[in-house]
């Protein structure tokens, strides 16, 4: 129901029968949010739920659904994917999100994946793992901002760019270094200010520096963890504000690797391995501190530990040592390498809805590498 239809009767009412109406009414504390009244109600119109009373009294928002269940409406644009929630029964939002039976099952199936207009950040995006996770999230409807050090994207970011049409949502590039605390934390500012919101982060920004432990030069050590392990800490903590600040209950994706669980036959990168380990652990470090801080709601954090790759990284390794590329096919219960493709569906289920039960956990994809 837009602003102009409120009930005046309601507005007559004073706060403490307000209160007692819709119980789980939000209270907008700054005014400049209540912009975005109308936008939550027409969201809620088109899904379907019939708006019968609405009112906004001293900065908070009164409202009720036309089946009769009360809900609370978060005024930031986030409102969308949180905020429904049912008083008396406790239906999750996803159960909320799902089609209800009238719907045809075309038009709606897994809808607890759909991202549209929500706002991603992906680190390491200019080109290989980053970019092909960044180029999902697009797909699914979000407006993905790729921050890398490179001064240019690959060509795939321009491909994608010119089909986003399709999809309903928007991708963009910023050049940062994940190492620089300031820097990124202004980008990530800016990226969630232009938009009032954020709602993931994968972070893939990533090195890997092969020699063996013997020879491995102290400054390349320090080099390694602050790209790996440093560069994801200060992504999560910077996009974790920003997530409080507009009330985005988002989801966090570190990308470790199945290096942090096991050594890869005959490749020395003990730095690499262990910094893979400390995101792992990182993950559930920061699930714990997060998992109610967004007005007592999670942040969920999760790694996505993959195996090998095929991008410019492995290439590298293949270069550089050609019989790796035998010996690592022949290490996985597959039989080969992977694509970056095959890590599509983790992103978009650890990033959306569908994996809301998810928190503190590591997802090891690696064509079974690990498993024997
Ligand atoms: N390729 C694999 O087999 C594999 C396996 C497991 C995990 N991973 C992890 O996946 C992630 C992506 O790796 P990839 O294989 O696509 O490698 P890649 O080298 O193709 O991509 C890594 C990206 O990170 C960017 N980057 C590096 N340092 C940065 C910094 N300081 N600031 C901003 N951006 C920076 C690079 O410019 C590059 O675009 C990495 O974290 C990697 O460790 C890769």
């Amino acid at each position: 129901m837009p602003l102009t239809m409120l009930q005046p009767t309601l507005t007559r009412l004073p706060t403490r029968s307000l209160a007692a109406a819709f119980p789980t009414a939000i209270r907008v504390r700054n005014p400049n949010r209540l912009a975005w009244l109308s936008s939550c109600m027409a969201s809620m119109a088109t899904r379907n739920f019939t708006t019968t009373a609405s009112t906004t009294f001293r900065g908070s928002l009164y409202g009720e659904v036309g089946d009769g269940r009360r809900v609370a409406t978060a005024l930031s644009p986030c409102a969308k994917s949180q905020v429904i929630e049912d008083n008396a029964r406790g239906i999750s939002a996803i159960a909320q999100r799902l089609p209800s039976k009238s719907e045809t099952k075309t038009q709606h199936r897994f809808r607890e994946f759909e991202l549209d207009d929500r706002v991603f950040i992906v680190t390491g995006g200019a080109r290989g793992l980053g970019l092909t996770l960044a180029e999902a999230l697009v797909e699914a409807g979000g407006h993905v901002y790729c921050v890398d050090r490179l001064a240019e994207p690959a060509k795939e970011f321009y491909e994608t760019k010119d089909r986003v049409g399709q999809f309903g949502g928007s991708i963009h590039y910023r050049q940062v270094d994940v190492q620089d605390a300031a820097g990124l934390d202004e980008a990530v500012g800016a990226i969630a200010a232009g938009h009032q919101r954020l709602d993931g982060l994968i972070a893939a920004a990533g090195v890997q520096f092969v020699s063996p432990a013997l020879d491995y030069p102290p400054e390349k050590i320090t080099e390694m963890m602050n790209i790996n392990f440093k560069g994801v800490y200060l992504s999560a903590v910077s996009c974790c504000r920003h997530m409080v600040k507009y009330d985005c209950v988002g989801s966090i994706v570190l990308v470790g690797s199945m290096s942090a669980f096991i050594a890869n036959k005959g490749l020395r990168t003990s730095v690499y391995n262990s910094s893979k380990a400390a995101v792992v652990q990182l993950g559930r470090s920061l699930a714990m501190e997060w998992s109610n801080v967004v007005n007592g709601k999670a942040i969920r954090v999760n790694v996505l530990c993959p195996g090998n790759i095929m991008t410019p990284m492995v290439r590298k390794n293949f270069e550089d040592e050609p019989h790796l590329k035998a010996l690592w096919e022949s290490e996985n219960l597959l039989g080969r390498l992977s694509q970056p493709e095959e890590y599509r569906g983790a992103a978009l289920f650890m990033l959306s809805d569908a994996s809301s039960f998810m928190t503190g956990s590591s997802l090891v994809i690696d064509g079974g590498y690990t498993a024997w």
